[in-house]
């Protein structure tokens, strides 16, 4: 059942659910507490002493009610000290409030808005919101019964324009994020290029998108030979997709999102290790998180255009499929001898990105699941930035951190682009085992003609195996929060540059 979010101005104590009490360690039972908040502050000490929380970020207990209170139950509820306490912080703690009245039996969750120090309320209100959503995330779609849902109602405690609106982008924002998670755990038989093509087509309709689907007779008449390749050792035939969002006052700028869908790498001819194959269903996630920011756009009306150009194809090994060795003609005319079929992404991507240089964007930033290399690298912790721009760089890993999600710069080294030559074409698709992360990058600056470009590899964190606190196992939408921020930040600077194109 998916989440509801309301907000309710009604006192705490005549509400039903699971009543979420923060404890701050910076708290003092002195004057400028009034009466009538006197007895709750002191049933909060005593009850958070009892059940050992002493206001440390993300300790967190349930606990039963006050006597004459309509909750289930209270959940106690550490928040740290002012100095330590981050927005990133606020939403862990969401989510971890989350999962305890899940683990408890509980299904409404009441968060009051409480005047945090350091943090505007509508942030505040915007992590918690966040936060829920996206701890109360679940793929369940294909379970028989479905014994484990996470929050269905999420109260939001408190009341004023700025809160309605606080609470509404929080929404958009992890219901984008969880579109992205829904798309990446389908798995490979449900979700081929074409259904893939399709779910974009309907998204488009929906929220008001132009929408240009490409299959292969178009992609043979366009040219892209990458594509294609990649693509023809399956009977699911590639597609490529081309989302446009335009801001109804005109753009002072015009961007493209790029993102890698294969919607199943078995490796090809180059086949993968049968072992943890079947994680390859998420080799879309680029793909999905570029879909689900395009889908998010006209509600947040920023004024940039944006251009969701997504490659997709299914990987597999067939009488058909291309093979190591073989030389493809892409779409800007350079020729590639694939020497690992397994290195499919970056050939998609060399299409895809060619594609966006078509469209005459201003910035290229694509988004994949690219390389292993960048996830023994970095670990599943965070994703690899490249960037041929300083200026996106440094935004986008402002936008990371200030939501919460770990990107770090990784090296574009020209010397390394040598590792790209070929005896018969114009590049091979691999340079061997070292700096594999720094060589596909390098493959992929091939075909951004020089603009401005960031790369994204998500290899690592676009998958989690563990439960973590924003939800179980499985793709996780890396990349969404910060592409929204993103997105906000750019619109802002290039506003600020008197608008003029870049
Ligand atoms: N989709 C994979 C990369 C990947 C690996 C994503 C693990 C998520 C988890 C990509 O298509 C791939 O196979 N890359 C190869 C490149 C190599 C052949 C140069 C890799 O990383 O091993
Ligand atoms: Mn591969
Ligand atoms: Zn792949």
């Amino acid at each position: 059942m998916a989440l509801e979010v309301v907000t309710r101005s009604e006192p705490l104590d005549a509400l039903a659910g699971s009543i979420v009490l923060p404890v701050v360690p910076e708290f003092r039972l002195d004057e400028s507490i009034s009466e009538g908040e006197r007895a709750l502050a002191e049933w909060v000490m005593r009850a958070a002493r009892a059940a050992g929380v002493i206001g440390r970020v993300g300790q967190v207990a349930a606990v039963p009610p006050p006597a004459e209170w309509h909750a289930e139950r209270i959940v106690l509820v550490g928040l740290g000290t002012p100095e330590q306490r981050t927005l990133s912080d606020i939403r862990r703690v969401a989510a971890l409030t989350a999962k305890v009245t899940t683990d408890a039996g509980g299904r409404i969750l009441v968060w009051p808005v409480v005047g945090l120090l350091r943090h505007p309320i509508e942030s505040v209100v915007q992590a918690i919101v966040e936060g829920v959503g996206l701890a109360s995330y679940r793929f369940h779609r294909y379970r028989s019964s479905d014994t484990l849902s996470g929050i269905e109602r999420l109260v939001v405690a408190g009341t004023g324009q700025g809160v309605e609106t606080a609470s509404r982008r929080g929404q958009i924002v992890y219901e984008t994020v969880n579109f992205a998670r829904d798309l990446t755990n389908e798995p490979g038989n449900v979700l081929d290029p074409e259904r893939l093509s399709g779910i974009a087509w309907e998204v488009a309709q929906e929220v008001g998108l132009q929408c240009s689907i490409y299959d292969r007779a178009l992609l043979e008449e366009l040219g892209a030979g990458a594509i294609l390749a990649v693509g023809q050792g399956s009977r699911r035939e590639p597609r490529l997709v081309h989302l446009v969002y335009k801001p109804g006052n005109g753009a002072a700028t015009r961007l493209a999102l790029v993102g890698k869908a294969v919607t199943f790498d078995s490796g090809g001819l180059s086949l993968k290790p049968a072992e943890g194959m079947e994680r390859m269903k998420g080799d879309m996630a680029g793909g999905a998180v570029v879909l689900s920011v395009l889908r998010a756009l006209p509600a947040l009306g920023l004024p940039v255009e944006v251009h969701g150009i997504v490659a997709a194809a299914e990987n597999l090994p067939d009488g058909d499929a291309f093979r190591p060795g073989d030389i493809v003609r892409t779409l800007n005319g350079k020729t590639v001898e694939v020497i690992s079929t397994d290195a499919e992404g970056r050939l998609l991507l060399a299409d895809a990105l060619t594609y966006a240089v078509q469209q005459d964007a201003h910035l290229l930033i694509d988004v994949a699941t690219l390389t292993g290399a960048c996830a023994v690298a970095l670990g599943r912790g965070g994703s690899g930035l490249f960037a041929t721009d300083e200026r996106a760089r440094d935004l986008m890993l402002r936008a990371a951190s200030e939501v919460g999600e770990r990107m770090w710069p990784l090296p574009l080294w020209d010397e390394y682009r040598d590792l790209l030559r070929s005896e018969h074409a114009d590049l091979k698709n691999t340079a061997g085992r070292w700096g594999a992360a720094i060589n596909a990058a390098l493959f992929l600056r091939e075909f951004t003609d020089g603009r401005p470009w960031l790369h994204l590899d998500i290899a690592g964190p676009a998958w989690s195996e563990q439960p973590g606190p924003f939800g179980p196992p499985g793709a996780t939408g890396h990349g969404v929060r910060t592409l929204l921020r993103f997105l906000e930040l750019w619109a802002e600077s290039c506003a600020g540059a008197g608008g003029e194109r870049r």
